[in-house]
């Protein structure tokens, strides 16, 4: 069986993986703050991270970050109320925000109100640039998740907003329900300090191949264009996910 790459973690089920991101998290947030007022942070959608936020929000992990210094984003949304059942940012706010003390103006959800999903997204982009200003313009800690498809945020396979290099922010078609999304860009998850993707399960092993196969795919498997050009990528993964290949667990 294939080797995998040394940016991939394989942890035992997603329980594991969660708790050691979790833990990367608090590291990150400690070793950033001695040097800078504020931590930037883009949050994943789905379901795959819920287990991860409700970590960083219980007594394990809460106490151990300093929430008032954090700056909450979200690298994608689908383009509904931000109290749909679908949207990215009531699974967050569910999972941790409500658990936490974060300061509220801190909290920089995607606006999904406007009627037209391109002003949002250039809204979102005007925000992100102020915001990251306090972090010398780069999302220090990026969490992404993975379709089946391959897919990252809301960069779809064969979508346009593969080809975007210039905005950081861009209204997307998903293929699935809701199928109007507003995502980052490359050029924003590339400048990165650090990139998590959270894999868990038998059913991202296909697109897992393909990542790790033929990273130059991008139409094909979208996640395979995410490469921090300056920072640092680990692949968190289960060994569901990861079961066609070998590597030791961690
Ligand atoms: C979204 C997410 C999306 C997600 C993957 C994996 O808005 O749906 O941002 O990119 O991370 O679809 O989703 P699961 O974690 O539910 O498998």
């Amino acid at each position: 069986m294939p080797e995998l790459p040394s940016y991939f973690r394989v942890c035992q089920d997603k329980a594991a993986l969660s708790h050691a991101v979790a833990k990367e998290i608090v590291r990150i947030v400690e070793e950033t703050l001695q040097e800078r007022d504020y931590v930037s942070i883009a949050m994943a959608g789905g379901s795959t991270p819920k287990l991860l936020y409700t970590l960083l929000a219980s007594d394990e992990y809460s106490s151990s970050i300093a929430w008032e210094r954090l700056l909450v984003f979200w690298g994608d949304e689908r383009y509904v109320a931000l109290d749909h059942e679908k949207s990215n940012f009531k699974m967050t706010k569910e999972a941790l925000l409500d658990k936490v003390p974060l300061l509220p103006d801190h909290i920089f959800p995607t606006p999904t109100s406007p009627t037209n999903p391109h002003d949002a997204a250039e809204t979102y982009a005007v925000t992100l640039k102020e915001q990251l200003r306090r972090c010398d313009g780069r999302i220090d800690i990026v969490l992404l998740g993975m379709g089946d498809d391959g897919h990252t945020a809301s960069l779809f396979p064969g979508s346009p907003a593969l080809n975007e290099q210039e905005r950081m922010v861009i209204a997307a078609p998903a293929p699935v329900d809701p199928k109007q999304r507003i995502t980052l860009t490359y050029p924003i998850l590339n400048s990165a300090r650090t990139v998590f993707f959270l894999v868990s399960g038998e059913n991202k092993a296909p697109a897992l191949d393909c990542v790790v196969g033929n990273p130059s795919s991008v139409t094909v498997c979208p996640s395979s264009a995410v490469k921090p050009k300056d920072g640092t990528m680990i692949w968190w993964v289960d060994e569901a996910a990861a079961h066609r290949f070998t590597k030791e667990t961690v």
